[in-house]
């Protein structure tokens, strides 16, 4: 076996979705313990923006300084190389979100036993499924008040819309919280309320549930409900089959108390055990599998550097095939150019290193003076375009202007920046030449003001447009096309690629534009 194929192998590159709070930043950090990238609880800092602090952009500068050092966390485990890589929990950030769900192999997602599938949780995961992601689920906060564990396995079911099998069961929960039975290991593992920094815990190997030291250990009462739950989960579940796990026919569950420590460790051994390695990549041209002689790989995710004198910026790259090597000439496919970088970097926690060679599943961050653009492809030299990297039809528009005429140059740098960013989107509507920035979420709208002023000392004005959606539209035939355009013109536009787009200003003129033009097709994402 070459030493590319053993490196490939071991790479575990995943992502934590949750909805903000149930608990993924605490998870995170205490899987980073278990893996020794750090040392004591609390060194990852929470990187989401809380509510409260919406419009203070001290707060938003602070909080991109720690996501650049969160993007990708990089950890050994069971002789694994696990990648971690931050999904924002934040709304207004899901489009971030859902490109970087297009660098994993697999995902956990996060639930909060007392709130159950929440919405945030619901959008990220229709993505996994329409990609066909496996998904572990890990059921938090155990020692909380909650849901009952059967009801929370339905709502998995009905609103995630995922199969499960519970591969641990809690015994108890809120104040009677009293450990869980480990389904995948046969294992019993008590709850210890005060263990944050990690230390192993209390595991008793337990296969047979009948054995009347159960109820020593765990009380008479609880340990008949333990037995009865677990006879009712082997008649009405599934038993575990990876191989449905990998092909996202069925997610396992797993129950826990992040904070705790409780049932991390659990995760991770199983995580381990069963999750997917570095998986083949669809490009236009072909299907790109990981343990390919040569090198290839997208950039997912652009990161502007937080000093406002360098306006260089980091690329995260997530290597596709091969492996990746420093100072090497690599083609930049869409500018059709040769590049090397000098300084790769992998990010192991909060610290940074360069790198001289990864391997297919890893992430490396590219230092960048404005080449890249979300999406881009590098390759040893092949043509090759991956897809699934979409723009997302925004729901937020505004009108921009230039509020300071000697500033004009500044900003349109800026705004060009911030969209190959992957920030926002601009569009031009052709009528009026109007340029429209359309965003997920409305925060990004102050997000760009502020980083234009301060990064590119310009000055942009915004104007309520009335809009309801940008949509991508093709055709059949040429003609359509034209006189779909020729009829609509008012709402024809083009985004920055010089795409056609459809600028509905209202669900009623969409539904209209829809039912008069059979052949028009409305996309609600770029990819085609
Ligand atoms: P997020 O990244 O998904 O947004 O969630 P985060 O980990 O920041 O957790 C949100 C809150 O939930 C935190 O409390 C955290 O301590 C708490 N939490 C996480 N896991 C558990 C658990 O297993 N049990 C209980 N009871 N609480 C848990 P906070 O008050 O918002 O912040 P902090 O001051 O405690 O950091």
């Amino acid at each position: 076996m070459t030493n590319q194929t053993k490196e490939i192998a071991r790479r575990r590159t995943f992502g934590i979705v949750a909805h903000p709070d149930a608990g993924k930043t605490t998870l995170t950090e205490k899987l980073l313990l278990f893996g020794g990238a750090i040392q004591v609880a609390g060194a990852v800092k929470s990187n989401k923006i809380k509510k409260s602090t919406t419009s203070d952009f001290m707060e938003i500068e602070r909080q991109r300084g720690i996501s650049v050092a969160t993007s990708v966390m990089a950890f050994d485990y069971a002789e694994k190389k696990i990648n971690i890589l931050d999904t924002p929990g934040h709304k207004d950030f899901a489009e971030d979100t859902y490109r970087t769900l297009t660098a994993v192999d697999s995902v956990i997602v996060v639930i909060d036993v007392a709130k159950g599938v929440e919405e945030q949780t619901e959008k990220l995961v229709e993505v996994c499924r329409m990609r066909k992601t496996p998904v572990i689920v890990f059921i938090n906060k155990m020692d909380r008040p909650g849901k009952e564990a059967f009801d929370l396995l339905d709502e998995v079911e009905q609103k995630l819309k995922l199969p499960c099998t519970p591969l641990s069961w809690p015994i108890g929960m809120g104040e009677r919280f009293k450990g869980v039975y480990n389904i995948f290991e046969q294992r019993l593992v008590l709850f210890r309320p005060d263990n944050k920094q990690g230390r192993p815990e209390e595991t008793i190997e337990f296969d047979d549930l009948a054995d009347p030291e159960l109820d020593q250990l765990v009380g008479e009462d609880a340990a008949e409900e333990l037995r009865s739950e677990v006879e009712m989960i082997n008649e009405v579940y599934p038993t575990f089959k990876r191989e449905e796990y990998l092909d996202q026919t069925i997610s396992p569950v797993f129950f826990g108390s992040a904070v705790n420590n409780f049932g991390v460790k659990e995760l991770l051994d199983c995580f381990v055990q069963i999750a997917p390695e570095p998986r083949p990549r669809n490009a236009e041209e072909r299907d790109v599998l990981p343990n390919e002689d040569k090198f290839s790989g997208f950039v997912f995710k652009i990161h502007a550097n937080m000093d406002p004198r360098h306006r260089d910026r980091i690329a995260f790259l997530r290597i596709c095939s091969g492996t990746f090597e420093r100072n090497t000439n690599y083609l930049h496919v869409r500018q059709g150019r040769k590049m090397k970088f000098a300084n790769p970097t992998s990010f192991m926690a909060a610290r940074k290193e360069v790198v001289d060679e990864a391997f297919a599943g890893d992430v490396v961050g590219l230092y960048d003076s404005g080449n890249f653009k979300i999406g881009d492809t590098l390759t040893e030299g092949e043509e090759l375009h991956f897809k699934g990297i979409p723009s997302f039809s925004p729901e937020q528009f505004r009108r921009v202007y230039n509020g300071d005429p000697l500033k004009s140059k500044q900003l349109a740098k800026g705004i060009d920046q911030l969209m190959d960013e992957g920030v926002a989107q601009l569009f031009t509507r052709d009528v009026d030449n109007a340029q429209i920035i359309g965003c997920v979420g409305a925060l990004q709208f102050d997000v760009i003001q502020y980083r234009l002023e301060h990064e590119y000392g310009a000055t942009v004005k915004y104007e309520p447009i009335n809009l309801h959606k940008a949509l991508w539209v093709t055709a059949n035939s040429n003609e359509e096309l034209q006189a779909f355009k020729e009829r609509r013109r008012q709402h024809i536009g083009h985004d920055k690629e010089g795409r056609l787009v459809y600028l509905a200003d209202s669900a009623w003129t969409l539904q209209m534009a829809r039912d008069n033009h059979p052949d028009i097709r409305f996309h609600e994402t770029s990819e085609l």
